[in-house]
């Protein structure tokens, strides 16, 4: 007999994952009501925030309650439906949850062409990440031709995209990775300008040396020390786009705020923190412009699609904090 398999939020973490946060479990399939469908899940997106998700406090979203599935943004194939526009085999994407079989009405599921990439694409460069990058890079970035973009955790899901469509506008695009294999996908791999080694131990000079022109626009996935390393390069009028602050997702005590905060003052920047969901009206556009420009080459996606099934999902989700994953993780479920 088919059952859903959960992954559960068991307890609050206290600073990295551990597998006794989720509880795993099969349980008794059911099945879709009128107006509603059932997805069969197939790949489930690894997101850093999953772990902001699991803390109690205020957020943009409330926190994953102790018992409940675990939020996760997923692609699959309807299995069962009830739904006058969701057909059984349409394939989708959306927050289903971390388990093998969702039952949704539909609201904010998207369905996802594989003829135009595959299914596991669309909770990556052409799902949730790829609206990150596209409408933080347009809407809160704002690049112009010939500016100077830097972006953080640039081999990950969302920098990639950055650094391509900060290229495709026609910017001097400069990413911060760690290690030299990620630092040459950065160049030879995404079309960036340049690539600094954060794990190096001069990153200001190096990024220095990189930004001859110093920086228009910052789009900002890990804060700390990177985010400080930025900071006195910014041009009069740069902005700064905080995406994520992904150093701090796990941290015990309070992190100390940037050290070079001064240059915010003296060169008129603006820092304006964004959540992909502001965009929601965007959306349309978004998905229309990002499938484009896959279809005529001009973005390419690197993802790093793990097995294991649900069982493998604690220990997945802890590559993100080390860096142990190369470009969008994925569990294939
Ligand atoms: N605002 C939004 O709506 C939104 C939406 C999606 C994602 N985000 C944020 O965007 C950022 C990137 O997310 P993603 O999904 O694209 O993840 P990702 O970049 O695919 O994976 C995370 C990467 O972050 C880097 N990293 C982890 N810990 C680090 C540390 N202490 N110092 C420096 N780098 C570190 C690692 O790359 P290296 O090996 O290069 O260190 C790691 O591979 C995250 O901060 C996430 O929260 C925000």
């Amino acid at each position: 007999m088919t059952m859903n398999k959960t992954v559960r939020l068991a307890r609050r973490p206290h600073g990295e994952v551990q597998r006794e946060d989720f509880a795993i479990a099969e349980e008794a399939l059911s099945d879709p009501a009128e107006g509603q469908f059932r997805v069969r899940a197939e790949y489930v997106s690894l997101d850093p925030a999953m772990r902001g998700w699991m803390n109690e406090g205020k957020s943009y979203v409330p926190p994953v309650g102790i018992g409940e599935v675990m939020r996760g943004f997923v692609s699959g194939t309807v299995d069962a439906s009830r739904h006058a526009k969701f057909k059984e085999g349409d394939t989708v994407s959306g927050l289903l949850g971390v388990q093998s079989h969702a039952i949704t009405d539909g609201q904010g599921i998207a369905k996802a062409d594989t003829s135009l990439a595959p299914l596991q694409t669309w909770v990556g460069g052409l799902g949730m990440p790829g609206l990150t990058a596209y409408c933080g890079l347009t809407y809160v970035g704002e690049p112009k031709e010939g500016e100077t973009v830097v972006v953080s955790a640039a081999s990950g899901a969302v920098g990639q995209v950055v650094g391509q469509i900060a290229n495709i506008y026609g910017c001097r695009t400069v990413g911060i990775a760690g290690g030299p294999e990620k630092c040459a996908a950065l160049t030879d791999e995404f079309g960036f300008d340049a690539a600094v080694d954060y794990k190096k131990e001069w990153l200001a000079d190096d990024l220095k040396a990189a930004c001859s022109d110093g920086i228009d626009v910052n789009f900002e996935n890990v804060g700390g020390d990177i985010l400080d390393s930025v900071l006195p390069l910014m041009n009069f009028r740069g902005r700064i786009a905080i995406c994520g602050l992904i150093s701090a997702y796990n941290a015990t005590k309070p992190v100390p705020g940037p050290y070079n905060f001064r240059s915010i003052l003296v060169n008129r920047l603006r820092v304006q923190g964004f959540i992909v969901f502001d965009f929601l009206d965007k959306y349309p556009e978004a998905y229309k412009q990002l499938g484009t420009w896959y279809k005529q080459g001009k973005l390419k996606f690197r993802e790093d699609v793990r097995d294991g099934g649900l069982d493998a999902f604690p220990d997945v989700l802890k590559l993100l904090y080390s860096g142990g994953n190369f470009g969008k993780l994925i569990l294939k479920v």
